[in-house]
Formats: structure tokens, sequence, C-alpha cells
């Protein structure tokens, strides 16, 4: 077990992490999706893994290979997430890094769709996914102690997550730049901004390993501080 630098550990707490893309089915053979690699959540399981953590990890479809001591549920869709989610609960700590499809197709095709001769276009209804992060940070007797969100942005990061805060009753949102110049999106480096109620920390770059490290680190912390409270 490896202590923070603070020289606090996570035995005894459960972590709850979302991780990866959702994939929202159109008919049998196609689906809408977000880009995201699981890298981040992965590396948040593994971090809390070793901090001593009992670790719950929900992940979407990536390619990473599982990781050793930590339960995995592997799900499709932002529904079945939800669902793998509040049944994992209770947790002292959820940490929502998915990137959630925000929209599903309104109805599911049976059978693969078909072009009709001579059509130029296609109108899919979509329907709104539920908000998992919303759903585990609304106040009750199974809120985890401390949740927390991702805001991947390509502009006005900072008040964009200042919003999401708010919007969804978390306690901290990591907000990061994924603008297409960053090269941020599927890569091993991150830079990110700690937003909470009492402000906001600019991080350096740095790993998305040395990142997940230093945010459980963080949160072990706070836990700590809120027991002693
Ligand atoms: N999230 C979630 N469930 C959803 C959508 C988002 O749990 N249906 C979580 C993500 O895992 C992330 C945070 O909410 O931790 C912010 O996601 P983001 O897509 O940036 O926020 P949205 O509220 O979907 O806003 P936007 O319109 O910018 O996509
Ligand atoms: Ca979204």
């Amino acid at each position: 077990v490896l202590p923070s630098a603070q020289g606090t550990s996570l035995v005894g707490r459960h972590v709850l992490i979302t991780s990866g893309p959702t994939y929202e089915p159109i008919d049998p053979v196609r689906y809408i999706a977000n880009r995201s690699s699981g890298k981040q959540g992965h590396a948040l399981a593994r971090a809390a893994k070793d901090m001593g953590a009992r670790v719950t990890l929900i992940s979407g479809p990536t390619h990473l290979p599982d990781i050793p001591g930590v339960t995995t549920a592997k799900v499709e869709t932002a529904a079945d997430m939800l669902d793998a989610a509040l049944g994992a609960l209770p947790a002292d700590v959820a940490i929502c890094a998915a990137a959630v499809a925000d929209w599903r197709a309104a109805t599911q095709a049976m059978e693969k769709l078909k072009k009709e001769e001579g059509q130029t276009a296609l109108s899919l209804a979509l329907a709104r996914n539920p908000d998992i992060l919303a759903t585990l940070a609304a106040p009750g007797a199974r809120r985890p102690t401390l949740v927390i969100g991702f805001a991947a942005e390509t502009e006005t990061i900072i008040t964009h997550a200042q919003e999401k805060l708010s919007r969804k009753g978390a306690d901290w949102i990591v907000a990061n730049d994924v603008s297409p110049d960053t090269g941020i999106m599927g890569g091993d480096r991150t830079e990110v901004h700690l937003v909470s109620a009492s402000g906001v920390e600019d991080w350096p770059a740095m790993s998305k390993d040395e990142m997940a490290v230093k945010l459980l680190g963080r949160a072990a912390e706070a836990l700590q501080t809120m027991q002693l409270a």
C-alpha cells in the first residue's frame, strides 16, 4: 500500500470510478459514442487500489486490460453504467471519469436500418441520457462523501467547470482543455484545474498516472478532514 505524499491512505475506503465511453445502440450494427480511451479512469482505479482502497471500476468499452485487484463492471450504455454505479453504493468516493454519451437513439431498431433508393438525408430522434454524476451527487443517505466529476472542455474551461460543479452538485470538478491542438485526447499526459467551492487550483502538466495519484491523495486527505470535523 502506497501512502500519498501527505501520508494518507485509502485503506478501508470504497472508491467508485466510471471510465471510458458509452455506446448507445441505433440498430444492431450501429451506435453513438464519445471519444474516450478510458486511460484517465483506469489510472484512477490503479492509483486508488495502490493506496489501499477497495475499488469498483465501471467501464464502458475500452482497449485497456483489466486491473488486478480492482472489481470491474463492463457496461455499454449510460443506462447500464448508472445501474452499475447505483448498485455499487455505498462508496466513500465517487469519481466520474467516463465520457458518457449525452444522447441515445429515442428508439432502437431491431433490424439493421436500410437506405431507401435515392435517399440523401436521415434524421435520427435522440433522447436525453441520465446524468450519472448528478445522480450520485444528489443529496441523500447513500451519497458518497466525496463526489468528483471531470469537465473536458475546448473553451472557457473554468467557467464551464464551475457551472458543472453547481449544476451537478459535485464537490470537485477536474477540468481539462481537450482542444485538438493540446493533443490531450487519447494521450498519456494531462493538464488540469481542480475546481471546487473554495476556488480553482491550476496543476502543472503531468502524466495521467501522476494526476491520478495526486487526486486520490487529495481525496484521502479530504476524507480524513471530513471525519475529524
Ligand atoms: N457525466 C455523467 N453522466 C452524463 C453526462 C456526464 O456522469 N450523462 C459526467 C462525466 O463523467 C463528467 C461530468 O459529468 O464527470 C461532466 O461531463 P460533461 O460531458 O463535461 O458534462 P455535461 O453535463 O454532459 O455537459 P456538456 O453539454 O458540456 O457535454
Ligand atoms: Ca456531455
